[in-house]
């Protein structure tokens, strides 16, 4: 209990109580409920916000079935992010460059309306710990994936010019590449094979691990980073709660300056609310209660 108009938003609804969730297969880790059902008691919205868990073959059913419902909107996780995109009415300009959509809101006449926050939260989360300008950097970036799409979006559009892509397979890496040096012709994306006892670090102002490594608990990241300059930025857009993830730890023991995805996950959802609710995420509330480790 944090407050006891706090517990008693969690307790009651009512009629008017108007419906928020996130939709994902798996969902049970999600900590989005947590950081939306505070915010809104904090500050007395009749929301309620649950999770979801939505199978991918009952997707379309489960977007319409909330809309019948009346939901204002929802967000997506995986497996759902590019397959929602085929179901939305309309889509932001992120949500369309970054070939996702991580939060719907369901307008007053039923029109769903697609958007991509994810890009927004990792750039903001990095601009609250680094206040360098991002041109003339040499950039790693580590994976290729849906969430590597938004974060490639957020470096291009602050600026970044020479990015070097590493995926495991190599092909996804350089239809990345190519669909953003497309779109943004004055940059140097450069994919490379990511081989983890190969690869040159000894350039590299920022590394960003997009990959899934570090996400299921383990206890070692592939990647030495011992070549990495003193003043090198290590971000790892992956997260948990309770633990620092294996790259963290690396980054610690070496001194570096260290960004982790708790930022970008509160970020991510703070857009989303904001574009729900018309009001701003109590962020400082949020980090507070919910990640201080
Ligand atoms: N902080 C946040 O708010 C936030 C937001 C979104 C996502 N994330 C995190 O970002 C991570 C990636 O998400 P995603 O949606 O991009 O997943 P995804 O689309 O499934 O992509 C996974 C990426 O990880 C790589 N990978 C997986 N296992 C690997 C291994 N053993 N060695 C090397 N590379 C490996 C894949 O390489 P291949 O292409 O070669 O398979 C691919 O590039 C997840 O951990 C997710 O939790 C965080």
């Amino acid at each position: 209990m944090i407050h006891s108009n706090i517990s008693d938003r969690f307790i009651f609804s009512d009629g008017q109580t108007r419906l928020l969730g996130v939709f994902g297969d798996p969902i049970a880790h999600s900590l989005s409920p947590k950081i939306h059902n505070l915010s809104l008691s904090k500050l007395d919205l009749n929301y309620h916000y649950l999770p979801f868990h939505v199978r991918p073959h009952q997707l379309a059913t489960a977007v319409h079935g909330f809309k019948a419902l009346g939901g204002v909107g929802f967000n997506a996780t995986v497996p759902h992010k590019v397959p929602l995109l085929s179901l939305m009415d309309s889509l932001d300009p992120a949500a369309l460059k970054i070939g996702a959509v991580n939060t719907v809101a369901i307008a007053k006449n039923g029109q769903l309306n697609g958007y991509n926050t994810d890009a927004y939260g990792f750039i903001t989360a990095l601009k609250e710990k680094y206040s360098e300008t991002l041109s003339q950097k040499n950039i790693l970036v580590l994976g290729a994936g849906g969430a590597c799409r938004a974060v490639l979006l957020a470096l291009l559009d602050e600026g970044a010019d020479n990015i070097i892509l590493a995926n495991s397979t190599v092909t996804k890496a350089e239809e990345l590449a190519s669909d953003f040096n497309h779109h943004y012709p004055q940059t140097k994306i450069t994919p490379i094979a990511l081989d983890f006892l190969a690869i040159d670090l000894t350039h590299i102002d920022i590394l960003v691990n997009t990959t899934s490594l570090g996400l299921h608990g383990e206890d070692n990241f592939p990647l030495s980073i011992e070549q990495l300059p003193p003043h090198a930025l290590v971000y790892d857009i992956v997260y948990s709660a309770n633990t620092q993830t294996p790259l963290q730890k690396l980054a610690n023991s070496q001194g570096l300056a260290f960004i982790d995805g708790l930022g970008m996950l509160i970020h991510q959802a703070a857009r989303a609310f904001q574009i729900w609710t018309g009001e701003e995420m109590p962020v400082a509330l949020v980090k507070k209660h919910i990640f201080s480790k």
